[in-house]
């Protein structure tokens, strides 16, 4: 019997999917939907102070080999994430879920995790440190003492279990560098990666960028960033202590991705931009091709493959 059970910190997951934060989890009726679906678990919105309209229209396009967004944050505001959270644990007790919290300011980021240090909330809370998409504001963990300062920040007064939501990073020296960083602080995990940040996608017929935000610029998802999230999780599973658990998030279209990015270390995966394209459904398709990858492959857990990738 095949059993795809994982674990992040001290919470247990039937399975290793989710969606990836901002993908069919604005509202309650997405949040519903994912809740009634087959996925180990669901994170929601990256969540502001206040509610955010976000960026003007047209702001999400999709092409086949993957999508580009500028969202630009919007979201319910922490206190409507907070209540739903709160309903959802009275409503299913055993089932631990994510919340992502971003800041655009410094003092944002600390103001709504204090939110979350000071509610019910008792499930696992991921602070995004890579949003691409906010005019005039850099992606931060870019930015190494910026992220230093956030963190000693956080683990000042947060005591709940924490992970980061990184951008993706394409130089050994990068990763050695984050992940000295991020072993100095009591994560309990990283999600790797967020989109590939500032991409541009112009329509043949009109010349035109596809998306209106920033002149066109935007986050990349779907295949176009396999290669990039395999890679990320692979050089972090390398790097960070072993007790903090790392999220895979990139490119995931099919079970044998899902395969990939557990083989590279991962612990649980996201789906961004192929669960935007499909819906909730998309996850039953996902865990039947997972399946099927670990009988021919002759395993029965996750943990008979997790981080065993071959080199030559
Ligand atoms: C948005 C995009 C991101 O990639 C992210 O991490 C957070 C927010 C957005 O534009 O809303």
């Amino acid at each position: 019997m095949l059993n795809l059970r994982t674990q992040i910190g001290n919470y247990e997951f039937t399975n290793p999917l989710m969606n990836a934060s901002g993908v069919n989890c604005f509202d309650k009726k997405d949040l519903d939907e994912l809740s009634n679906s087959v996925a180990g678990s669901l994170i929601t919105k990256s969540a502001t102070v206040k509610p955010r309209q976000g960026n003007p229209e047209p702001r999400y396009a999709d092409l086949t080999l993957g999508s580009i967004n500028s969202m630009g944050l919007p979201n319910l505001g922490i206190d409507y994430y907070l209540e739903y959270v709160h309903n959802y644990q009275q409503q299913h007790p055993t089932d631990a879920i994510f919340m992502s919290i971003v800041g655009t300011t410094f003092e944002e980021n600390i103001a709504v995790a204090h939110k979350i240090q000071d509610s019910d909330f008792n499930g696992l809370t991921e602070i995004n440190l890579s949003c691409p998409n906010v005019p005039g504001e850099p992606q931060t963990a870019y930015d190494p003492k910026q992220t230093v300062k956030i963190l000693d920040a956080l683990f000042a007064f947060f005591t709940k279990p924490l992970g980061v939501k990184l951008p993706p990073f394409f130089d050994l020296a990068q990763f050695d560098q984050m992940a000295k960083i991020l072993n100095k602080y009591p994560l309990t995990f990283i999600n790797t990666m967020n989109s590939l940040g500032n991409g541009l996608m112009i329509d043949a017929n009109t010349d035109t960028a596809l998306v209106k935000p920033k002149g066109g610029f935007g986050g990349i998802g779907g295949a176009y960033a396999k290669p990039i999230s395999l890679a990320n999780v692979r050089a972090f599973r390398q790097r960070l202590r072993p007790e903090i658990n790392i999220i895979g998030t990139g490119g995931v279209r099919t079970g044998r991705d899902v395969y990939e990015l557990i083989l590279c270390g991962a612990d649980m995966v996201q789906v961004g931009t192929t669960l935007h394209k499909e819906g909730v459904d998309v996850f039953a398709r996902l865990l039947d091709e997972l399946k099927t990858e670990l009988r021919a492959k002759g395993h029965e857990q996750l943990s008979d493959f997790r981080g065993q990738l071959r080199t030559l």
